[in-house]
């Protein structure tokens, strides 16, 4: 069966899921809408797709199976509300959403018309992640540490309104991660940075690789940049386990990102590139290095999932990236308020 698909937002990450279905059986990208005409017609030729400029339109002229939402986060709602009306499963990038009211909205309507969802948090499909969950069953867990920092992409990104700022848009990839591997967070205090000098000169993310950079040609002609440089938090999970996470995107000379965890017997250095195991052998500190893979991505999850139905295989779905979205609010505004905020309220 050919799983024919309608992409909704025609920018970077759109085309870097459209390079990777284009590996993925049966898959074919048969209608694509975006604001920008141009950015329609572009990458709808580019795979013999037909070109919108409204996802109305792209979903009453088109026969589809599933649809693809790849917009800025402050551009989501209809777009949700209109392929949940279809009856289409559907694929949604993070953030979901910013504000936790809309996010509640579509899971609802989501869970009335049992419509099925994919996430695009693409670093559960690691296999390091299975592994440290593996090796994590049963050990006490001391405490861990994250960090997410690198350059700044331009356009909406650089807009707090408009992307919730780096921990919402960017590091939740992080607070995912963590969240998968370590259960709930129960509380939050945060603390944020501001006031480094960002002109388009000084606007880089190169370094976050492919898939990002796309605003970044935008720079900063729509938008002054007023999200946050840095924000630092201490949280809690529900397991007791305590936390430390920095990120920053204003440090365009290096993109790190590491997600340390300590046990009483051993050392887990995750990245998304691949996991360090820290332990003693035969008395001596040993440190094993294993790449990380993905054995089958999230878009071939995703279109096997609409092939056949079955989405168990599917990491994370619009629920449970709704609490990853919580909690990168809940440290927004614990950085704003002060003070040390429970994450469920
Ligand atoms: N999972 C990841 O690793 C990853 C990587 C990059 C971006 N993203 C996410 O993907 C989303 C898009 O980011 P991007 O880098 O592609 O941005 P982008 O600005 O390059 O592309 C977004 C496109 O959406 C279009 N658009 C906006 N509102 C629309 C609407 N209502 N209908 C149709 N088109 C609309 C814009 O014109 C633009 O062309 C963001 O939420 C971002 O966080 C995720």
């Amino acid at each position: 069966m050919t799983v024919r698909i309608g992409f909704i937002g025609a920018g970077g990450n759109s085309n870097w899921h459209m390079d990777s279905l284009a590996e993925v059986a049966d898959a074919k990208v048969v209608a694509v809408c975006d604001l920008d005409p141009a950015k329609a017609k572009t990458t709808a030729e580019k795979w013999g797709a037909k070109a919108h400029t409204s996802h109305k339109e792209l979903l009453a002229e088109n026969e589809l199976d599933c649809c693809y939402i790849c917009i800025p986060p402050h551009q989501h709602g209809e777009p949700e509300i209109d392929v949940i009306q279809k009856g289409l499963p559907f694929f949604v990038e993070k953030p979901l959403a910013l504000r936790m009211e809309l996010a509640e909205d579509i899971l609802e309507r989501i869970e009335k018309r049992g419509i099925n969802t994919c996430v695009g948090y693409q670093i559960r499909y690691l296999d390091i992640c299975d592994r440290a969950r593996k090796m994590l069953e049963g050990r006490q867990i001391n405490a861990v540490h994250a960090h997410y920092t690198g350059g700044c992409v331009g356009g909406w990104y650089t807009r707090l309104a408009l992307s919730g700022g780096q921990i919402t848009e960017q590091a939740t990839h992080l607070v995912d991660l963590m969240r998968f591997i370590l259960g709930d967070v129960e509380w939050i205090a945060a603390a944020k940075r501001t006031g480094a000098v960002v002109t388009e000169d000084t606007l880089d993310g190169t370094t976050l690789g492919k898939g990002s950079v796309s605003s970044e040609a935008a720079g900063l002609q729509l938008h002054d940049y007023n999200i946050w440089d840095a924000t630092a938090m201490l949280m809690q999970f529900e397991s007791g386990v305590p936390a430390t996470f920095i990120c920053s995107c204003q440090a365009p000379y290096q993109w790190d990102v590491m997600f340390d965890i300590w046990t009483t017997e051993f050392r887990l250095r995750l990245s998304f590139g691949g996991m360090e195991i820290i332990h003693v052998v035969d008395g001596e500190l040993k440190t094993e290095k294993m790449e990380a893979v993905a054995p089958k991505g999230i878009d071939a999850t995703f279109v096997d999932a609409v092939k056949t139905g079955d989405f168990s295989q599917v990491r994370s779905h619009y629920r449970d990236a709704m609490e990853s979205l919580r909690v990168t609010l809940t440290a927004a505004e614990a950085a704003v308020k002060g003070g040390v905020l429970s994450v469920r309220g």
